[in-house]
């Protein structure tokens, strides 16, 4: 099943004042992706910006793939003036996905932010012991709560400002929340900003509890040619879109 594929934009609207929701319908039979991997996107049908912007999916229906994204620079400006019936060039599914929790552990989920547009679709395949923690800087920053909420599963949220949920940082909730139940077993998923991402994995370290965090760099290919999204590991330089973007907490020099 080839890669590449156009797909026919269905919905793309606003769910808040800096995020939006990508509806596309691929053209031709697409594999299915494994929760946590990505896509590469053409923002506009235009040489200006030349290369495709990587996204994970945050859904996947019978007929489409749905991506959460946040307005940063030139290619997602462009994006969110893609119009219904519109079709754009994607490449995917790409690089790793989120392995289920080793038997005898329950998976702790923990998102920051727009993190919950990769761990989402993870969710969704996990039975309802799941929890998820996840944390936003105010109020107005969650996204896809009703959704969330869905899930059926054991959700905390908090917030660095107090506004909505817990106070405080996520990365203080996962702590209090592991040395609350010390006997229980987890596997922990943690995708977010990466200071978030490298104070969780310090934490599970402490906690002693093994896990995965999914990465994210800028990229040219997104396919493994041009090395461009190399991070470093325990085993050398590994390639975000190629080996990751999901690896395992030890693996990754912070
Ligand atoms: C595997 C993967 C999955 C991703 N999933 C999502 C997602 O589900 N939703 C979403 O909104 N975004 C996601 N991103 C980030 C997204 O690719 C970038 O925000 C996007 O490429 C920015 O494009 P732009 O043209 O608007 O901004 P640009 O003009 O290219 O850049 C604007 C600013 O953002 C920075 N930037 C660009 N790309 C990244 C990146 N990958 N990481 C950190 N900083 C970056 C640039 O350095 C620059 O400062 C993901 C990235 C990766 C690698
Ligand atoms: S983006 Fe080209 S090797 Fe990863």
């Amino acid at each position: 099943m080839h890669k590449l594929f156009t797909a026919r934009v269905i919905e793309n609207r606003p769910v808040n004042h800096k995020n939006y929701l990508l509806t596309a319908q691929p053209l031709a039979a697409t594999a299915a992706p494994l929760p946590g991997q990505f896509y590469m996107i053409e923002t506009a049908r235009s040489l200006d910006p030349l290369l495709k912007r990587p996204f994970s999916y945050f859904r996947r229906t019978p007929d489409t793939l749905q991506f959460l994204y946040a307005l940063k620079g030139k290619g997602t400006a462009l994006m969110s003036t893609l119009a219904t019936g519109q079709e754009i060039r994607v490449i995917g599914p790409l690089g790793t996905g989120y392995p289920p929790p080793p038997k005898g552990t329950a998976p702790l989920l923990v998102a920051g932010g727009l993190g919950i547009a990769s761990l989402f679709s993870f969710a969704e395949t996990l039975s309802k012991k799941l929890c998820l923690l996840y944390g936003a800087r105010c109020r107005s920053d969650f996204l896809m709560l009703d959704e969330v909420d869905k899930l059926g599963c054991e959700v905390v949220t908090c917030t660095d400002d107090f506004s909505f949920g817990k106070g405080g940082k996520v990365t203080d909730v996962v702590s209090d929340f592991l040395s609350s139940s010390p006997k229980k077993r987890y596997t922990l998923y943690a995708c977010g900003p990466l200071p978030m991402l490298a104070a969780v994995s310090d934490t599970a370290r402490r906690h002693k509890i093994r896990g995965f965090v999914s990465l994210e760099e800028n990229m040219a290919c997104g396919f493994g040619a041009c090395l461009g999204c190399a991070v470093r590991t325990v085993r050398g330089y590994k390639r975000v879109c190629k080996e990751g973007p999901v690896f395992p907490i030890e693996e990754i020099v912070w």
